[in-house]
């Protein structure tokens, strides 16, 4: 890796008056939706959930890093999906979503793998936004890989489930171009707080992850890395 690419990055995406902005290709938009559309679906609902008050949930958050032998229940984790990249809103035909992101252009997905959730079978899915659905994947115990691709950390291992963030990085790439990849980052950080809160409100700990062997994850996710590739990762579960 150069010494200075970042450096470099951060120069060079800088917004210069008077050349902002250009023509946009609407018929290139991409589409902002992915589907798994030969996966079992698992459709999610989360009434009844009990939360803490907003003060209470915001002291809570912390990172935790170890685990109760507890399971999670299928609420909990629709919760948790729904509140982190979740559909709030329709607004002028458009979907909007819990988090904010640069131009409502969503270029995060969410992959989910579960070890230990109530009534979802051991595997990783891929969460459906549109349709607020589990898509079955692999139904497979692959939390030694993923600890082993998170540098050894343990928490993928112990953890109840992990959420694994991709970006599909031309979903924001088609506006913004170069300067797309801070706004992706930007967009996973307020998905990864929602997250937190969240988990935090209903008495679960979390812990982020951004410490990985980037083509590790891929490789369990099977994706290419370069159109989509794994960006951050969330483990969580009751605290230990
Ligand atoms: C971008 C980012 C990446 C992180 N990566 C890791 C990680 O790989 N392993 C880990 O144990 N904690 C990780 N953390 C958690 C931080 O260590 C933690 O937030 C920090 O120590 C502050 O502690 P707190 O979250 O308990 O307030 C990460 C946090 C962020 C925001």
């Amino acid at each position: 890796m150069s010494e200075k690419i970042g450096d470099d990055f951060q120069k060079l995406t800088k917004y210069k008056r008077g050349k902002v902005g250009g023509f946009l290709d609407w018929s290139n938009k991409p589409k902002i939706y992915k589907q798994y559309p030969n996966s079992k679906k698992i459709m999610l609902i989360f009434d009844e959930i009990k939360t803490l008050s907003f003060d209470q949930t915001i002291k809570n958050r912390k990172s935790v890093r170890n685990y109760s032998q507890n399971p999670l229940n299928i609420k909990q984790v629709a919760y948790l999906l729904w509140s982190s990249t979740g559909i709030q809103r329709v607004q002028r035909d458009y979907k909007f979503r819990n988090v904010p992101s640069a131009g409502a252009l969503y270029p995060i997905e969410t992959y989910l793998f579960t070890k230990n959730t109530k009534n979802l079978q051991t595997g990783l899915y891929h969460y459906n936004i549109e349709s607020n659905s589990l898509e079955e994947l692999i139904q497979e115990d692959l939390s030694a890989p993923l600890s082993k691709a998170c540098l050894d950390q343990s928490m993928p291992f112990n953890a109840p489930i992990t959420l694994i963030w991709t970006a599909i990085f031309q979903r924001s790439k088609w506006k913004y171009k170069q300067r797309a990849y801070r706004y992706i980052y930007l967009d996973a950080g307020h998905i990864a707080q929602n997250l937190a809160l969240c988990a935090a409100t209903m008495g679960l700990g979390s812990c982020q992850i951004g410490a990985f062997y980037d083509q590790e994850i891929n490789k369990i996710l099977g994706l290419d890395g370069k159109k989509e590739s794994a960006i951050y990762l969330t483990t969580v579960g009751y605290p230990l």
